[in-house]
């Protein structure tokens, strides 16, 4: 039998990233980010100068190309057709076409392969939108994560001023993450939900030590 699994969900911003890296770390589990695999096919596609809605090219990309998530501390790297994208995926292009690609069906279709394998072993914490409905359906432990458009665009503002990045109002990165959460919920296939059996987590007023906390203690009462 595998080793256990955590499935991460929930909306973009909702601290998904921070939480599940730290989870992972506390209990010494592999970190699997999904959105990262959705990103790196998406900085492929626009990289290669296919339109983002030639479906069968980019089925034929996704196909052929080889995703490696590397361990590395903190911040695991990205790395597609021995590209390292790790920065490049964070880029605002990409994250405006990421949803385009991932409502296609061939594209979740192999990432999701690539997933499953990547997790057959357990001992992983996964993030994404579909980890407890679709990818691991039969995860021990399940957490919807989520927290206000607001907040999430208020966490979002402070990270981009951090990283000296003024440009951009709270108004826009709200009408941003809105946007993605819509196309996200309403897709045809995996939309974001939140399985039946995941417990949810509203952060709005919570750290992110309180989080991880409980994060821990429900896993210690699971397994
Ligand atoms: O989590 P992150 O914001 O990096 O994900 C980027 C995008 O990838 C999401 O907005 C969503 O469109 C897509 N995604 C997905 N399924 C996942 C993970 C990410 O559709 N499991």
């Amino acid at each position: 039998h595998r080793q256990p699994i955590i499935a991460i969900d929930g909306p973009a911003g909702a601290g998904k990233s921070t939480v599940t890296r730290q989870i992972a770390e506390a209990l010494g589990l592999l970190y699997l980010d999904t959105g990262a695999m959705y990103r790196a096919v998406t900085w492929l596609v626009l990289q290669s100068g296919i339109e983002i809605d030639d479906q069968p090219a980019i089925a034929e990309i996704v196909s052929q190309c080889q995703i490696e998530l590397i361990p590395d501390g903190e911040q695991p790297r990205t790395v597609i057709n021995s590209q390292d994208v790790t920065e490049a995926i964070r880029s605002l292009e990409v994250t405006a076409n990421v949803s385009a690609i991932a409502s296609q069906g061939a594209v979740r279709q192999a990432l999701v392969k690539k997933q499953q394998a990547f997790g057959r072993q357990g001992g992983i914490v996964a993030e994404g939108r579909d980890i407890g409905t679709t990818v691991f359906p039969d995860a021990e432990l399940k957490i919807f994560l989520t927290a206000s458009v607001q907040e999430r665009a208020k966490r979002r503002l402070l990270e981009l001023h951090a990283k000296g990045q003024t440009d951009i109002t709270q108004e826009q990165l709200e009408q941003d993450i809105a946007q993605r959460d819509h196309l996200d919920s309403n897709r045809a296939i995996s939309p974001l939900r939140k399985a039946v059996d995941a417990v949810e987590i509203q952060t709005d007023n919570l750290t992110i030590d309180d989080v991880i906390q409980r994060a821990v203690s429900l896993y210690r009462e699971t397994i």
